[in-house]
């Protein structure tokens, strides 16, 4: 089995603790971290955050694996897997795009215009569609680690094992969608990409998990449909800084358009929602969906229906996360 947890609105949707709750619960094979760059960071629990190595991490059984399509500042990666004792079991792709000190240099521009987060990865890109990047390959520091995972992958998708594929950032920050460009980031951010970024088809992906959080957060420029004024931010006492960037987010209502439209790009089967004892205060911690308030059953059977309407594909929302500790999870996978 072979399932991809990827974000439904502008990244930072809790896909981090989503994919620690996979890891532990399913002890898949192999967590794979596909996309992204630097810039993408997860928090898998409180003070467990990575930017470059796998959430699934967490779980000292799985194996870990970078994909290829994710970009990578040697020192960077190298310092997630000291700190978090992974060397043993982390095979980095040799084809991994690497970012060099001018790159960070040269993303001032995008910094200013649209707000990126300056860690390198566009230019990186930019390079290596110019064809004068440097990849992992050539590396001397990254060399202990190198492997190809499009061949351990689709060897451990033939043997059916659990592999679960980590996205990164969210559908409204995919580079191809006319509408959000050019607030966007330097790839497209749906299923199909990760498993490109991977080197597999779409064929070989068996669920596909769209991870919404109970609101909208966006840490750069760019639109957003509804907006919280600080008042309305202060009334809900919702506060977010971003991972990497440390900058205060925008914040505002879930957005079910945008929802929709992520479900449809991402052929999703499954959905999760993050956060809801943030909006809705007394639901910390619960663990059985009828112990949910009222309020909340109804805010999730709503867009639970909303949804399901848009694709043949979707099952529903499996995945309900109540607080930021795995175990502050309901999980529905069972019942529908
Ligand atoms: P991704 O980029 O999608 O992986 O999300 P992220 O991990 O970057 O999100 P963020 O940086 O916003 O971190 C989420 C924060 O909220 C972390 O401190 C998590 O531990 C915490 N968190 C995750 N899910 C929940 C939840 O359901 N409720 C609460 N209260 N906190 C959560
Ligand atoms: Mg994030």
């Amino acid at each position: 089995m072979l399932s991809i947890v990827v974000g439904g609105f502008y990244g930072d949707e809790g896909k981090g603790k989503v994919v620690g709750y996979l890891a532990s619960t399913d002890n898949p094979e192999f967590v794979v971290r596909a996309g992204g760059g630097p810039q993408a960071g997860h928090t898998v629990t409180e003070g467990k955050k990575v930017t470059q190595i796998p959430s699934g991490f967490i779980n000292p059984d799985s194996k870990l694996l970078i994909a290829r399509g994710t970009v990578i500042n040697p020192e960077v990666v190298l310092r997630e897997i000291e700190n978090y004792a992974v060397s043993n079991r982390i095979g980095i792709d040799y084809g991994c795009t690497i970012i060099q000190e001018e790159h960070k240099e040269r993303e001032q521009d995008l910094v200013n215009r649209v707000g990126s987060v300056g860690t390198g990865t566009g230019p990186a890109r930019v390079d290596r569609i110019l064809r004068k990047a440097i990849i992992a390959k050539e590396v001397e520091s990254l060399k202990p680690y190198l492997v190809d995972v499009a061949s351990e992958v689709s060897q451990a998708s033939s043997a059916n094992k659990n592999i679960l594929v980590e996205g990164v950032q969210g559908y409204g920050l995919s580079l191809l969608n006319y509408k959000f460009y050019p607030f966007v980031t330097s790839q497209d951010t749906t299923a199909s990409q990760f498993a490109a970024d991977i080197g597999i088809g779409p064929k070989a992906i068996d669920e596909i998990i769209v991870v919404f959080k109970s609101y909208v957060s966006r840490v750069g420029k760019g639109p957003m449909k509804s907006h919280w004024s600080e008042e309305e931010r202060q009334k809900k006492g919702i506060e977010e800084r971003g991972t990497v960037s440390g900058r205060l987010r925008r914040l505002g209502d879930f957005d079910k358009n945008m929802a929709k439209e992520a479900i449809i790009a991402n052929t999703a089967t499954a959905a999760a929602i993050t956060c809801v004892d943030r909006l809705f205060k007394d639901n910390s911690g619960v663990k059985d969906f009828n112990k949910l308030t009222l309020q909340v059953q109804d805010f999730i059977n709503e867009i639970n229906s909303t949804l399901k309407k848009e694709s043949p594909y979707f099952k529903g929302i499996t995945l309900i996360s109540t607080g930021p500790d795995l175990k502050d999870t309901i999980d529905l996978r069972r019942s529908i």
